[in-house]
C-alpha cells in the first residue's frame, strides 16, 4: 500500500506508547546488545532485555529512482541525523528485485545533494544509506518490497505474490541471500523483511484467473508460510543473527491462519510477524470519502428516513384501525411475512455476496471467514421465509391468495361506494370503537398490510443504519463495544464483527497472547492515512495505548 508520495510513512510509532522514554525517544540500541532474538511476544537482546523497534520507513530504493528519497535535497548524513532526532531507533529500508538484479546507474536528479553518488549505481546508494544509518546507531531492517521497481501494492497489481513474471522465486531468494551476505558484517542490520504486503492475485489478463494465497497447505504456488520458511532458512544459513520478518496475508491485515500454523524456521526464536494498517482497511472510514458526505450528514439523512418510515407506519396503522377491521387472518399475515422476509433476505444475500466477491479480489482468506457466513446466513433466512410462505399457504387451506382477493372483490362489488377510504372511514366512525365489528379483509387492506410490512422491515434497516451513523465515529464504538463483545464472546460471536479493534485482535492481535504455540511479536510495519480527515489515526493511537494493560498487549509491537 506504500506509495512514495503522500502516504504517511510512519511505522511503529512506539514513541506514542506509555513505556516510551520521557521525551518520546526510543533509546538507540548499542551494538553490544546484539544479536537480537525473539522471546515469546518480545524482541530481546543477547541478555534477554526487551528491545523495541521504533522505526520509520525510508522509501526510495524500491521506486524507479532506485535510491533513498530526499537524496536530491539533503546530504544523507543530515537525513539520518533528523531520523535519529525524531526519536526513532530503527529504519525499514525498501528495495526492489529489479534494482538488485540490474543494479542500474542512479540518475543525477535523484542524488543532487549527494554528489559522491553521481555516476554510481543502486547498490552504492543503498550501501551509503545503510552505512549512514547504522553509523548513527540506528537499527536497519531490509525490506524486500517489490519485484519490479515502483509502487506497491494495489489489489490490481500482480505484485501480490513473492514471484512475478520475470522474477521467479529463485531470484527472490537469491536476492535475500545476497543482501544478507552483503551486510553480514554490520550488526546494526538486524532484520530481513522477506516481502512487502503479500496478497491474493487478482485475475488479470497476464496471469489468468488469479490465485488465492494460502498459509500452511504446502501448495508451492500459493503457500506464503512455506515460501517464507524456505527464504527465512536460506537467510539464516548466511547469517544466523538476523530476525526474519514475515508479512501477514492480505496486505498485512490477516494473520489468522498463523494461529494453527506458526512459522518454524531451522533456528528457533527468529520470527517476527509484520502487519500493516491504513485508514482504507476499515471500510466505514471510506464513507465520508466515497459518498462525499460527513458522518453528521449521514446521521441526519438516516434520522429523517427513520422518521418518515415511522410516520408511514403510523398512517398505515391508523388507516387499518379506522377501517374497523380486526387483526389480519393468521395465514395471510404469515404468508406476507414469509414472502417479504424472503425477498429482503435475498437482497441482503446479494449484498453480502457482492461484498464477498469484492473482498476476494485481494483477500479470499479473510473474505471466506468474514463475509461468506453472511451469505449463508441470508440464504438460510430467505429459505426460512419461503418455507413460512409455503407452509402457511398450505395450512390456510386456501388455494391461493387470488382466491382470497376474489372473495373480497365480490364483497366490494356489492358495496355501492367507489370511494373505498371514505367508505371505510364512515363505517368505522359510524360504529364507534370500530374494532368490535370486524369487516372482512378486502384488497385495500391486504395492500395496506403489505405496505406495513415493507415499512417495518425498512425501518429496522434504517435503525441499524442510524445506530451505525451515530456510533461509528465514536471511540466507544471503536473500542468499548468491542470489549462488550469479547466478554460475551460465545453468545454474540459475530456481533459487531466490523468493530475495528475486534477485527485487529482477531486478525493479528491474538499473536501477543503469552504462552501459546503461536505467540510472537507483531511489528506494525506501516500505518497511516491519506488526508481525508478521519478519526482513524486518533483512535488507532488511543487503542494501541490502551492495549498496554489489556489482554492483548499491543504495546509489545516489535
Ligand atoms: C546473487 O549473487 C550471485 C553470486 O554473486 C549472483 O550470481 C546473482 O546474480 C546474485 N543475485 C541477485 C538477485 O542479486
Amino acid at each position: 500500500m506504500v506509495s512514495s508520495i503522500k502516504v504517511l510513512w510512519c511505522c511503529l510509532l512506539l514513541s506514542l506508547l506509555p513505556c516510551r522514554v520521557a521525551n518520546g525517544h526510543a533509546p538507540l540500541v548499542p551494538s553490544e546488545r546484539f544479536p537480537l532474538r525473539v522471546e515469546g511476544r518480545f524482541i530481546v537482546d543477547r541478555l534477554g532485555e526487551r528491545v523495541k523497534w521504533a522505526c520509520v520507513n525510508w522509501y526510495g530504493p524500491e521506486s524507479i529512482s532506485f535510491t533513498f528519497g530526499g537524496m536530491e535535497k539533503l546530504p544523507v548524513d543530515e537525513i539520518v541525523k533528523r531520523i535519529a532526532e525524531l526519536g526513532f531507533n530503527c529504519v525499514r529500508v525498501a528495495y526492489s528485485l529489479e534494482a538488485h538484479v540490474r543494479n542500474p546507474f542512479l540518475e543525477e536528479q535523484f542524488v543532487k545533494a549527494n554528489r559522491f553518488l553521481s555516476g554510481k549505481r543502486f547498490l552504492d546508494g543503498f550501501d551509503a544509506g545503510i552505512e549512514a544509518l547504522t553509523k548513527a546507531g540506528l537499527m536497519v531492517i531490509i525490506d524486500q518490497h517489490v519485484s519490479r521497481a515502483g509502487y506497491c501494492c494495489h489489489w490490481s497489481q500482480d505484485e501480490g505474490l513473492w514471484y512475478v513474471p520475470g522474477y521467479p522465486e529463485d531470484i527472490w531468494i537469491q536476492s535475500l541471500v545476497n543482501m544478507t551476505r552483503r551486510y553480514r558484517g554490520n550488526s546494526f542490520v538486524v532484520g530481513i523483511d522477506l516481502r512487502n504486503e503479500v496478497h491474493d492475485l487478482h485475475s488479470n489478463p497476464k496471469w489468468g484467473n488469479g490465485l488465492m494465497m494460502t498459509w500452511g497447505d504446502n501448495d508451492p504456488k500459493t503457500d506464503w508460510a512455506a515460501a517464507a520458511t524456505r527464504a527465512g532458512n536460506r537467510v539464516l544459513a548466511e547469517n544466523q543473527d538476523l530476525i526474519i520478518v514475515v508479512m501477514a496475508l492480505c496486505f498485512g491485515m490477516e494473520l489468522r491462519p498463523m494461529r494453527s500454523h506458526p512459522i518454524k524456521l531451522d533456528l528457533p526464536n527468529r520470527v517476527v510477524y509484520e502487519t500493516h494498517n491504513y485508514v482504507e482497511y476499515q471500510f466505514w472510514n471510506l464513507i465520508p470519502r466515497d459518498l462525499g458526505i460527513t458522518f453528521s450528514t449521514l446521521r441526519t439523512i438516516t434520522m429523517l428516513s427513520c422518521l418518515a418510515l415511522s410516520a408511514t407506519i403510523f398512517y398505515l396503522l391508523r388507516r387499518w384501525r379506522r377501517s374497523g377491521t380486526g387483526y389480519p387472518p393468521k395465514h395471510l399475515f404469515l404468508m406476507s411475512l414469509g414472502a417479504w422476509s424472503a425477498l429482503f433476505s435475498l437482497i441482503f444475500m446479494a449484498m453480502a455476496f457482492t461484498t464477498y466477491k469484492a473482498a476476494c479480489t485481494y483477500c479470499k482468506w479473510g473474505a471466506q471467514e468474514d463475509f461468506l457466513p453472511w451469505v449463508y446466513f441470508w440464504l438460510l433466512a430467505a429459505l426460512g421465509g419461503l418455507a413460512l410462505l409455503v407452509v402457511s399457504w398450505r395450512l390456510s387451506g386456501m388455494a391461493s391468495l387470488a382466491e382470497l382477493l376474489q372473495v373480497d372483490r365480490n364483497l366490494l362489488q356489492s358495496d355501492e361506494s367507489c370511494d373505498e377510504e371514505t367508505d371505510l372511514f364512515r363505517k368505522s366512525s359510524g360504529e364507534g370503537s370500530g374494532r368490535e365489528i370486524t369487516r372482512p379483509w378486502d384488497r385495500g387492506l391486504v395492500i395496506n398490510l403489505q405496505c406495513f410490512m415493507v415499512s417495518v422491515i425498512l425501518l429496522l434497516v434504517c435503525m441499524v443504519a442510524l445506530l451505525a451513523a451515530i456510533f461509528i465515529d465514536t471511540y466507544w464504538f471503536y473500542e468499548r463495544l468491542e470489549k462488550t463483545c469479547h466478554q460475551n464472546h460465545r453468545v454474540v460471536a459475530h456481533c459487531l464483527w466490523w468493530s475495528h479493534a475486534r477485527w485487529l485482535d482477531k486478525q493479528w492481535g491474538f499473536a501477543l497472547e503469552e504462552g501459546q504455540a503461536f505467540t510472537a511479536p507483531i511489528w506494525m510495519g506501516e500505518f497511516g492515512y491519506l488526508n481525508h480527515g478521519s478519526f482513524w489515526l486518533q483512535f488507532m493511537r488511543r487503542w494501541l495505548n490502551g492495549q498496554v494493560h489489556s489482554r492483548y498487549s499491543l504495546a509489545s509491537f516489535g
